[in-house]
């Protein structure tokens, strides 16, 4: 990497331990990484602030034995049909299903997509992980 830049930080010393153990525990190798790391989710959340165009993900699991329910889920899908790239169902058991969404698009429909499937009646748990399209994080 040609580009790498060093930069020297100043913090008290109770904090870099409490650092230091924090990355420990997540299995960091090094602060460098952790620091990156932390950067690029800053990045991330700034893209989400800023309404640019973004990427996330949905996660879903219901009964699909409620047919009203399963017949909900799918009709706001298509509702929103021009932000959703993918949808992926897994038959988890006999009653339970586990849909996995991925969109890209501005953050306010994504998150108005979410808030309408996860509020939806019968949904057990939803679930959300935001990140980026990757066009502005190195
Ligand atoms: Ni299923």
């Amino acid at each position: 990497m040609s580009n790498l830049v060093r930069f020297g930080v100043s913090l008290e010393k109770e904090l870099l331990e409490r650092f230091d153990e924090h990355i420990q525990g997540k299995k960091y190798t090094n602060r460098s990484e952790a620091i990156r790391d932390m950067i690029r989710d800053e990045l991330v959340k700034k893209e989400w602030l800023e309404g640019k165009e973004v990427t996330g993900s949905i996660t879903l699991v219901y009964n699909h034995h409620k047919r009203e329910l399963t017949n909900f889920l799918i009709d706001i899908q298509h509702d929103y049909h021009h932000i959703i790239l993918s949808t992926q169902h897994i038959h988890l058991d006999e009653d339970n299903c586990l849909e996995i969404i991925v969109m890209k698009g501005k953050p306010k429909e994504i998150e108005e997509l979410y808030g309408k499937l996860k509020s939806a009646k019968g949904v057990k748990h939803g679930g959300f992980a935001m990140t980026t399209t990757g066009k502005e994080i190195t």
